[in-house]
């Protein structure tokens, strides 16, 4: 199905001002990321143009300028998130911050050396984006993104749908991903792809780490999605039990690491 662009900015504006505090699992893929750019031959070159793709609140911007990296910009589609960032980066000089849908990007063919993107295409059209990507990276340009597959918040997908809710949006598989970017024209394209699962001690801090970071539901038909009172209740109830059996509760992410080269 579809997701809602309206809703999405809704989503992750409501985030904005909690999603540091609880996007660790977000914080700590997204240090392969740094690690990839700082240990790349761009990391010698003078200056490289480094674009990061959905930057939220500019966690990754912010490790980049201080690893001396400079001529940085960042694209978000929603305005609370860049207002966060601007108050974490906002005295950086060669820093920019957008508000953009990175499905299409206000910038010219060829302009970055770098693309990076954390934990931000799941919420677009692979295909899209990696047509955008393409166009404004300079040739032998360098991608890296992170990026979550279809095994994503299974527990929260079943349990959801058993109550007849859509809660969990189609996540691309990396087969799809890669599709993508060879039909795109990439060259030397890396997929790997793992599940990490975050336990968590109560209902409520599984329901913060899902709906407070944004990651709720956001497809566009709000009849699929829009959940009654009683069987909110009726859920949280179910997860209930689940931890009362077995001590604690899990969400599985698929993590979907891509590295490929324009
Ligand atoms: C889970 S956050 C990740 C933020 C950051 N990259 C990080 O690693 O913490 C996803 C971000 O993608 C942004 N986003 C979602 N869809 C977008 C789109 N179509 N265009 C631009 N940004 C988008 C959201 O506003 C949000 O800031």
């Amino acid at each position: 199905m579809p997701l809602s662009k309206t809703k999405i900015i809704q989503n992750f504006n409501r985030a904005a001002a909690a999603y540091d505090e609880l996007a660790s699992l977000q914080r700590k893929i997204g240090k392969s990321i740094l690690r990839n750019v700082a240990q790349s031959a761009f990391a010698e070159h003078d200056s490289p143009r480094i674009a990061d793709l959905g930057c939220g609140t500019g966690e990754l911007l912010k490790a980049l300028a201080d690893e001396g990296f400079e001529n940085l910009t960042g694209f978000d589609i929603s305005e609370a998130m860049l207002a966060e960032a601007q108050k974490k980066c906002g005295s950086l000089p060669s820093l920019r911050l957008v508000q953009s849908d990175i499905e299409s990007l206000p910038t010219d063919k060829d302009t970055f050396d770098v693309v990076i993107s954390n934990a931000a295409i799941q919420w677009c059209s692979t295909q899209k984006v990696i047509e955008e990507i393409r166009r404004v990276l300079k040739p032998c340009g360098r991608l890296w993104i992170n990026t979550f597959g279809p095994a994503t918040l299974r527990q929260w997908r079943d349990v959801f749908g058993d109550f007849g809710y859509d809660a969990v949006h189609d996540f691309d598989s990396t087969d799809k991903i890669e599709s993508a970017l060879h039909r795109t024209g990439f060259e030397r394209i890396e997929i790997v792809s793992y599940e990490v699962d975050v336990t968590f001690n109560s209902v409520a801090a599984m329901f913060d780490s899902v709906r407070k970071i944004g990651a709720g539901a956001a497809q566009a038909n709000p009849s699929r999605n829009h959940i009654s009172k009683p069987d909110l209740r009726a859920i949280k109830r179910r997860f209930e039990t689940t931890l009362k059996a077995e001590g604690q509760l899990m969400l599985t992410y698929e993590v979907i690491k891509i590295a490929s080269e324009s």
